[in-house]
């Protein structure tokens, strides 16, 4: 369709290298949208009648249900999604076809069609990462009361109950989804009109074709408007740091649900065997939850590389803009799939999470706490602490079962009240400083948990989902 100024046929090796069939025929209905906008506005501003209008709308949606069938088989000779759908409509209108292009160039439509897919597979994709959060609420609601230990440099640090570390997971996908709002703030601008790069001496109606798509803004400058992809990188930088998050947590399972931690059960359904050894029970599915990360990170890189030298505005390099965002949405999808299910069916071995614990060492803390609030200096605390927990371990003692005659001859500023205190309910129950692992704070991170994933549904769905105006009857199309 540009052959006007070339005197010789593109080669064939060129064909094959140019084309973006293989990856942009999937945006296809997503083309289609921004086409009937653009033809309606036309229409609007008297490029075209009404007759021709109705041609065009119907001619589009015939070769919408055409490759919704598969009889439509696109050529590779015609580059990309956008010249095979515009050719097929001038080939079954003729000269009406031809008036579709007005005003507009592959470069404008090609981030409107971008914009509206990804608008399209981010909405998909907030909605399972609701469920995957729903699933980490009804966990932290279910284990509450059971205490497990609390570990950094995973080392037994101090009790915690599992309510509030299912909850650290929550709260960490929540900033997610906060990112995942961005991105779809960023790619609510409708980019149609900016034409080639310069915009257009014909006097488009911008704001209408906007309207017409759901789009609840236009872009504001023509040049950024064709040379950016940011609303890409703002999807890649959500998606990295997603998986990111779940990659950690499914170290930690894995880590706990391994033999020699052994309190995380993980439904059979779930893992996978081994062909060898009978006895195994793999996490197979966290493994590969973890492994997976390293490309969704590896698109936001791959596409910020490309990008970097490019002279501004539209260059071809951005064509390949579309393999890692296609590749990355679809590995996505997959890990939260699987996970949020994972996850709603995982048991507990409360006794088994108790190991290690029994010893009260973990209770250090608390000890020098309690000497702190007898008035005692936070750093002598320390030192008194310690010196108690190295007569202990040389002489077999747990801090649990230490008689009051034991506890003042290691420390003399102890009182009997410490006896009240030295058990692995009470040092969690009394962790109560705002987003403490009390059992009472729990109860208030499950209450803004709950309110937020209200919150975040309900922002999602300031954002449309129909493709196409309501009034335009898509199920009809005559022959
Ligand atoms: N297929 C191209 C892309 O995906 C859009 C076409 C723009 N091509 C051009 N030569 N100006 O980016």
């Amino acid at each position: 369709m540009w052959k006007g100024r070339f005197g010789e046929e593109t080669a064939e090796v060129v064909l094959q290298f140019t084309q973006s069939l293989d990856i942009d025929w999937c945006l296809a209905v997503y083309d289609i949208a921004g086409s009937v906008a653009h033809a309606r506005m036309l229409q609007k501003i008297g490029i075209l009648n009404e007759e021709e209008l109705k041609l065009i709308v119907q001619g589009l949606l015939v070769i919408k249900r055409d490759i919704e069938t598969g009889k439509f088989e696109p050529a590779i000779e015609l580059e990309d999604v956008h010249m095979n759908i515009e050719k097929r409509l001038i080939d079954t209108l003729g000269p009406v076809g031809a008036k579709l292009h007005t005003g507009r160039s592959r470069n404008d439509q090609i981030a409107t069609t971008m914009r509206l897919f990804l608008r399209d597979r981010l909405l998909t994709l907030g909605r399972s990462i609701s469920i995957l959060l729903e699933s980490l609420i009804d966990r932290a609601e279910k284990h509450a009361r059971v205490i497990i230990p609390g570990y950094t440099h995973l080392q037994q640090a101090q009790p915690i109950n599992l309510g509030h570390y299912w909850m650290s997971h929550f709260f960490s996908f929540r900033r997610d989804c906060n990112k995942l709002l961005i991105a779809l703030d960023s790619l609510d601008e409708s980019p149609l009109g900016a034409g080639a790069l310069a915009g257009s001496t014909i006097p488009l109606d911008r704001e209408f074709t906007a309207r017409e798509m759901g789009f609840s803004r236009i872009t504001d400058n023509s040049l950024d408007t064709v040379a950016t992809r940011d609303y890409l990188l703002d999807y890649h930088y959500f998606s990295s740091i997603f998986s990111l998050h779940c990659s950690r947590l499914a170290e930690d399972l894995i880590i706990y649900s391994s033999q020699e931690f052994g309190w995380i059960l993980l439904p059979d359904a779930f893992c996978t065997g081994s062909s060898m050894m009978p006895q195994k029970k793999n996490p197979d599915v966290l493994e590969l939850v973890r492994g997976k990360t390293g490309q969704i990170i590896g698109h936001l890189l791959d596409l910020m590389i490309s990008i970097k030298g490019l002279p501004l505005t539209y260059d071809r390099d951005l064509q390949e803009d579309k393999r890692g965002l296609l590749s990355s949405l679809k590995t996505m999808e997959g890990v939260i799939g699987v996970l949020a299910p994972l996850i709603a069916r995982i048991e507990v071995d409360e006794q088994k999470a108790l190991t290690g614990l029994e010893t009260g060492m973990t209770l250090a803390t608390d000890v020098a706490e309690y000497l702190v609030l007898k008035g005692i200096p936070f750093r002598d605390a320390h030192w008194k602490v310690g010196q108690l927990i190295k007569w202990c371990m040389q002489n077999g003692k747990n801090l649990q079962t230490l008689s009051i005659s034991e506890w003042k001859h290691c420390i003399p500023d102890v009182e009997d009240d410490i006896l009240g205190i030295m058990n692995l309910h009470s040092s969690v129950s009394r962790r109560k400083t705002p987003g403490g692992t009390s059992f009472s704070n729990l109860e208030v991170q499950l209450i803004t948990a709950r309110h937020y994933l209200d919150t975040f549904r309900n922002d999602m769905k300031k954002y449309k989902v129909s493709l196409f105006p309501e009034s335009l009857d898509t199920e009809t199309i005559s022959n």
